[in-house]
This record gives C-alpha cells, sequence and structure tokens, in this order.
C-alpha cells in the first residue's frame, strides 16, 4: 500500500518523480504528492485524487531541484484529503518524509509530541514519525556533520516506533542527499550514473536503470548523486547485492486495450506458457521444478502442506488443495495468511508450507511466512513479484514469470497460479503413486490449455452481451462444486471488487443450507457446471434455484446440452479432465465482470478503496 519514489541527481526531479509515481499508481491512488529540494527550500505540491491531479497541479504551480521524495498514497489514518497527503514535514518546516506503512503507535508519540508544543497539521501515523525524527534532528548538537545528525535522529525515532515502515526523507539544510529505511514494507536502491534513486518498487525507476539493491528490513539508506550507503538501523554493516532488473520497459503499457484488467485476462495464454515454460518433461513424465530446492527424497517425505494466501491467491491455493489431494494424495490445508499468522496450527518436522503471492510484497502473506519459518517449517513461495520480499525469505520457490499485472483485480496471475499448483500436484504425484502413462496424459492436457483459453478469449462478445443483459443487478451468488468451488469464491470476488455489486461464492451443496435464501428474481445465481462427475449434482442445484424463479447463467463444457432448459443463458468452455477445468471455467467469469463493471461505468483498474499490492495489515 503507498508508493514512494525519492531521486538524487542533475536531471530535473519532478518529471523523474511523476512518472515513477504514475508507475507506482497500483499501489495506492488516493491522493499524491512530492517535496522537491532547491535552494535551500523544500517546496511541496501535494493533492487528493489520482496522480494526474499532482501533475496538473505541478505544471500549474512549476517547481525545480535535483534531489526530491514523492509518495503516492492509500488512506490506512486519516482521510484522503489534501492535507493528509504526503509528505509530511517536521515543526521546522525543514524535514520532508515520504512513508509506506503503519505506525502502530503513533497515537501515544502524537501525544507525546503534542505535550512539546509541537503541531500537526494532518490526520496521519506518517506525520507522527516526521515530527519525531525532526525533533530528534533539532536536540543532536554534537554530531560531526548534518548527515550523521539525521541518520542519528532516525535511528532515534525508528527505535521508538511500532509497526512497519519504507520511507524517505530529504532535509532542506542538507543538499543532494536522501535518507531512507525499512521494516516491513519494501524499498529498492536504484543505482545510476550520477544519480539515484529510493522507491517501492523498480518498475518506478525501471526508464533510469537497470541495477537495484533490495533492501532488507532493519536497512538504513543514504543516497547522493555520487555515492550511496548501506547500514543497519541496529548499527553496523548491511548485507545486500546488486542485481540487474529485468522487467522490461513497456511491460506496464497498456496498448490498444481499454483497460489493464482486459489486456491481462487476454494475456492468460501466454502467461500460463510461461508458468510452464521449461518446467515439463515427458521423458519422466513430471514437472520440473529446481526453485523448490528439494530432493525427491525430501520431497517425497513431506506428508502435509500448508497453502497460505490472501484473496485471490488464496482462492488459487484452494484449486491447489483439490490438485495436490487428488493428483499427489498429500493431505493439503489452505489456512488464508491474516489468520494463519495469529492462529497456532501445530505443524511437524515433515509439513510443507507455500506461501502463494503475486506482489510478493503483501504484510499478512509476508508474516504467515515467518510465523511458518519460526516454527521450524521449511517454506516455499509462489510469486510473481521477482526479488520481493516474499521471495527473498522464502527458503525456495517457484516463480511465475506472469509479467506485470497492474489491474487491481489479479487476473492472470490467478491462472498463473493454478497452473504451477498443478505442476507441483503432478511432481509430488510422480514421486508417490502417479504413473507414467497419468503423468504423461496431465502433461499433453496441461499443454492445451493456453490454447483453449484463447477460444474462450475469442468468443468475448458473447460474454459481453450476457454481461449487458445482467449490469443492472445489485447482488449476484456464484455456486461451483469440487475443482470449481474455489472458482465460485474468485468469480464472486472479482464482481464485487470492480463492479460493486454485492456477490458471494459457494459451494453448491451448500445452497439447502441457508443461501437459498438469497435467491429471488433479482438476483441473478452462476453456477459453474461443467462435465464432471457432479455435474447432475448441480443440475439438480440449478433447478432448485429455477423453481424458485431465480435468474441464472450456467457455465458448461461445450457439446453438453441440458443447461439451456433451465438456464437464461448459457456460457460454454471447451472440454478438459476436471482437475484442469478451473483454468478454464474462471475465463469467461473474468470476463463476465469486467463488461458489467465496465457497463456500470466503474473504474475497473482502479476500484474505490482497493490497492493493487497490501502491504499493510
Ligand atoms: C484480487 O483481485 C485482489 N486484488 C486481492 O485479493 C489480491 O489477490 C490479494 O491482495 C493478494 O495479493 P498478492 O497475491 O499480491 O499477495
Amino acid at each position: 500500500m503507498c508508493g514512494i519514489i525519492g531521486y538524487v541527481g542533475e536531471k530535473s526531479a519532478p518529471s523523474i518523480l511523476l512518472d515513477g509515481l504514475r508507475r507506482l499508481e497500483y499501489r495506492g491512488y488516493d491522493s499524491s504528492g512530492m517535496a522537491v529540494l532547491h535552494d535551500g527550500v523544500l517546496e511541496v505540491r501535494k493533492c487528493a485524487g489520482r496522480i494526474e491531479n499532482l501533475r496538473k497541479l505541478v505544471a500549474s504551480s512549476k517547481i525545480e531541484g535535483n534531489t526530491g521524495i514523492s509518495h503516492t498514497r492509500w488512506a490506512t489514518h486519516g482521510e484522503p484529503t489534501d492535507s493528509n497527503a504526503h509528505p509530511h514535514f517536521d515543526q521546522s518546516g525543514k524535514l520532508a518524509l515520504v512513508h509506506n506503512g503503519v505506525i502502530e503507535n503513533y497515537q501515544e508519540l502524537r501525544t507525546e509530541l503534542i505535550e512539546l508544543d509541537h503541531t500537526f497539521k494532518s490526520d496521519t501515523d506518517s506525520e507522527v514519525l516526521a515530527q519525531l525524527i525532526g525533533r530528534y534532528y533539532a536536540e543532536e548538537e554534537n554530531s560531526t556533520s548534518l548527515a550523521a545528525r539525521l541518520t542519528d535522529a532516525i535511528k532515534k525515532a525508528l527505535s521508538r516506533v511500532t509497526g512497519t515502515y519504507g520511507i524517505a526523507i530529504a532535509h532542506a539544510d542538507i543538499p543532494g542527499l536522501i535518507m531512507g529505511a525499512r521494516l516491513g514494507s519494501p524499498l529498492v536502491l536504484g543505482l545510476g550514473e550520477n544519480e539515484h534513486f529510493l522507491a517501492s518498487d523498480v518498475s518506478a525507476m525501471i526508464t533510469h536503470t537497470r541495477e537495484a539493491i533490495y533492501l532488507n528490513d532493519g536497512d538504513l539508506v543514504t543516497i547522493r548523486k555520487n555515492a550511496f550507503e548501506i547500514s543497519a538501523l541496529s548499527g553496523g554493516k548491511a548485507d545486500y547485492e546488486i542485481s540487474e532488473v529485468e522487467l522490461a520497459e513497456d511491460a506496464a503499457e497498456i496498448g490498444d486495450y481499454p483497460h489493464y484488467m482486459l489486456k491481462e485476462i487476454h494475456e492468460q495464454p501466454q502467461a500460463l506458457r510461461d508458468a510452464m515454460r521449461g518446467r515439463l518433461s515427458k521423458e519422466d513424465a513430471t514437472a520440473m521444478l529446481g526453485g523448490l530446492q528439494m530432493t525427491s527424497r525430501e520431497l517425497r517425505e513431506v506428508d502435509r502442506i500448508i497453502l497460505t494466501g490472501c484473496g485471490t491467491a488464496s482462492h488459487a491455493a484452494m484449486v491447489g488443495e483439490y490438485l495436490l489431494e487428488s493428483l499427489a494424495r498429500i493431505p493439503t490445508e489452505v489456512e488464508i495468511s491474516s489468520e494463519f499468522r495469529y492462529r497456532n496450527i501445530p505443524t511437524d518436522k515433515n509439513t510443507l508450507q507455500f506461501v502463494i503471492s503475486q506482489s510478493g510484497e503483501t504484510l499478512d502473506s509476508l508474516a504467515a511466512l515467518r510465523e511458518g519459518k519460526r516454527k521450524g517449517c521449511r517454506v516455499l513461495g509462489i510469486v510473481n513479484g521477482i526479488a520481493s520480499t516474499i521471495a527473498r525469505e522464502s527458503d525456495g520457490g517457484v516463480y511465475m514469470h506472469a509479467g506485470i499485472e497492474i489491474g487491481v483485480a489479479a487476473t492472470k496471475t490467478f491462472t498463473s497460479q493454478v497452473t504451477i499448483l498443478t505442476l507441483l500436484s503432478l511432481l509430488l504425484g510422480r514421486i508417490r503413486h502417479l504413473s507414467t502413462t497419468d503423468g504423461l496424459e496431465l502433461i499433453a492436457e496441461l499443454e492445451k490449455i493456453p490454447e483453449k483459453i484463447r477460444t474462450i478469449l475469442d468468443g468475448a462478445d458473447r460474454i459481453k452481451e450476457v454481461a449487458q443483459r445482467f449490469s443492472a443487478t445489485e447482488s449476484m451468488l456464484f455456486m461451483g462444486r469440487q475443482f470449481n468451488y474455489p472458482i465460485a469464491l474468485e468469480a464472486a470476488l472479482k464482481m464485487k471488487e470492480i463492479s460493486y455489486i454485492q456477490a458471494s461464492g459457494h459451494a453448491s451443496g451448500e445452497l439447502k443450507h441457508g443461501v437459498i435464501a438469497l435467491v429471488s428474481k433479482e438476483t441473478p445465481s452462476v453456477f459453474i457446471a461443467p462435465d464432471d462427475a457432479v455435474y447432475e449434482k448441480n443440475v439438480s442445484n440449478i433447478e432448485e434455484v429455477k423453481a424458485r424463479k431465480g435468474p441464472i447463467i450456467g457455465i458448461t463444457t461445450e457439446g453438453k446440452t441440458g443447461l439451456e432448459r433451465i438456464c437464461d443463458e448459457v456460457l460454454y468452455i471447451p472440454s478438459a479432465p476436471p482437475p484442469l477445468t478451473p483454468l478454464l471455467s474462471i475465463v469467461p467469469l473474468q470476463l463476465l465482470s469486467y463488461y458489467i463493471a465496465a457497463e456500470r461505468g466503474c473504474d475497473v483498474d482502479k476500484p474505490r478503496n482497493l490497492a493493487k499490492s497490501v502491504t499493510v495489515e
């Protein structure tokens, strides 16, 4: 949540900061701002609303300078207003700070500072940090230099803070210098020629540099035009390495699509090919996942798997649970990260935990990872964000290689996660009971999935028609069984987050245990009923809804007839073995939610109140 970027160099800071913020907008978009140092003064521009508002503000009220910090916000403490937008300043007005994270004990610190005659201009937790650092800076008179004085003040203030932070700080008295620190929120140092960057994510600086250092929790960093220094907040040296950034500069371009979400839905065939590339062995009829860093013997000893994730990743995990149990016969549990971190789930030495995360920065999932490691479990990641915190802290894992996903609603990363969980199930299955023939058959079917998705996408116009018919609805139910129960949950999440329709997903079998009370002429039910062992059971449930006059959209397999008689609309997916149907059935449902949201005039890529990367608890 929230994106920050700082720049020190020879170029014009405002345009670099604006471009970086535009690329970080997925992290939050309710207000933004920047502070740029010029002739010993920190000039600030900030406002509520999208980055576009800030761009207009900076264009109409110009600022200049080669050193600056900036921020795009997702509100935690305080409404999204001009005054709550970052940067925030200390009492002297000379120290500016941008912050990503949450200062949990801010109220107590704020009260303490107010008693010392500090006045606050915002309702944010972040301003407390700016004021506290400023206070210690004012008190530190014996330092050898102003930079050393600021370093000491930052260390002292952060030692009093409970919570998480990725911060960047500039001081009017110290030209050409920015300091930063991180704990629980990402911060990356970009190395350029005669310039350095500090940002929440490499995408913010990709047009300027390919060399980055991913900072660790507890790091303190100082950047100048020609130098940088990383040390530990607790004192002493910090370990770091320089990484080459692989992200394509145009990866975040929207092309001819009206929204990133639609583009990303259409990228699924390629994303799935990339998830499988080099990971299937026909010779051994298995999957090769070297990143797990486990031998066959070690994998053989695994007797229980725990899959953790949030939101869409937890739905992918649920599909994974069905896959691992049916293909590999390994007891598997799914636990949403925010619960896992506070539960006390018994584990043993043969329990393997996976953390599934697109961003690799979701705080709850990171906490679940750390909790698993604390218990002595081997914790692996299934992550899209290269070199993200979860990727770096895992004991190993599998990268999704889905490419950057900008739309807040996860689409291609969901199918990519499910693909990787299928590969994992194949690998673990082949170590256990799955025969060569079974393995080869699964590989052959899996390889056909991208093309089958392509045919669903080719039929998007038909899905758009259905969307238009139901776009005015205010509530929807989604139902599925077995492998497609998690798809009902995921489809409902897609619908509610981008179209603001009250939607809920259920196991079809639960209908008569309560959900059926919601069935009415005004509430359409979507049934995911491919041609599988539970098709007839789904049909019975559809009849129950039909008998109560509920409108019905059915999703079934091409060539399967019968639903047309009882459903108001039927959408078709190509035939596939039941374990692979989730990879297909979710696609028309992603498109359905997309077209409904677009029809309702919703801001599809940036839904209200949400952010792509949830780095606060
Ligand atoms: C999905 O559409 C949501 N944006 C959200 O549920 C998301 O999947 C969740 O926040 C987890 O994010 P992660 O995969 O980056 O950890």
